[in-house]
């Protein structure tokens, strides 16, 4: 038996004009670690070892992500961590979440590419990669977004995919403040980025994790 007949996400593949997205496997944990940035801002509540350093904490996190991402799986509330891959070397990850899905069908994301890979339009094309994942097969209604506003790559990667400011809000550990972005499947649409993406792999299968077909 193969990976994707007990776990068919895995038989999701969403391809960009330069990138490869595929749900990552534990196999890539270590790659991943390798080439994590270090300016990489990490969940604040998440859990710190006292004994490992910096670097040690960040690899520590990521692989925790991935675990509870795949160990805590509902149809209501699931994420998709993609590896992201150019000319087969691993870049970066781009996640899908959908933290309420059965009720909102709202899609959130974050993302990270190595400092090498910034500023030729990857952020963009991975972030669009999922996007023409959610608005399309898995029929999402919105998407959401935020990032502290002196995080100019992320909030351009949503200014340039059409999402809109909402509100700013305040991070109560640190006091920076948090633009909050959101694009609907109608302006979605519009834009006709999806036409620059290839998503293969949706079966019935597939969609039985998120629930079902999308009401796209
Ligand atoms: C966020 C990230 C994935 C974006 O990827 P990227 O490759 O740097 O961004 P792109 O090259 O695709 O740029 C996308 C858009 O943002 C703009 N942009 C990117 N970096 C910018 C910068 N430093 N200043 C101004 N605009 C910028 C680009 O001009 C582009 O807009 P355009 O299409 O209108 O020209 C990447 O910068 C990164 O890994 N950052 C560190 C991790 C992080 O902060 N992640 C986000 C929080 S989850």
């Amino acid at each position: 038996m193969r990976l994707v007949d007990v776990w068919p996400l895995h038989g999701l593949r969403l391809t960009t004009a330069d990138l490869e997205l595929r749900p990552t496997t534990e196999a890539e944990l270590p790659q991943l670690c390798t080439i994590l940035p270090s300016d990489l801002e990490t969940d604040p509540a998440a859990t710190r070892y006292a004994g490992l350093d910096d670097r040690a904490n960040h690899r520590a996190i990521l692989a925790q992500s991935y675990w509870r991402a795949m160990g805590t799986w509902s149809t209501h509330d699931w994420v998709v961590p993609f590896a992201v891959r150019h000319d087969g070397e691993l870049v970066g990850m781009q996640a899908l979440e959908g933290p309420d899905w059965t009720s909102d069908r709202t899609v959130d994301s974050w993302s990270w590419l190595t400092t090498d890979s910034r500023g030729r339009g990857w952020g963009k094309q991975m972030r669009a990669a999922v996007l023409a994942l959610a608005f399309g097969s898995l029929g999402a209604r919105t998407a959401i977004s935020s990032a502290v506003i002196d995080n100019v790559s992320s909030l351009g990667v949503s200014r340039s995919l059409g999402y809109r400011e909402t509100h700013v809000s305040v991070l109560e550990h640190s006091g920076q403040t948090l633009r909050h972005v959101r694009l609907d499947r109608d302006a979605w649409q519009a834009s006709g980025l999806a036409d620059e993406i290839v998503v293969e792999g949706v079966d019935p299968a597939t969609l039985a994790l998120f629930g079902g077909a999308g009401d796209a």
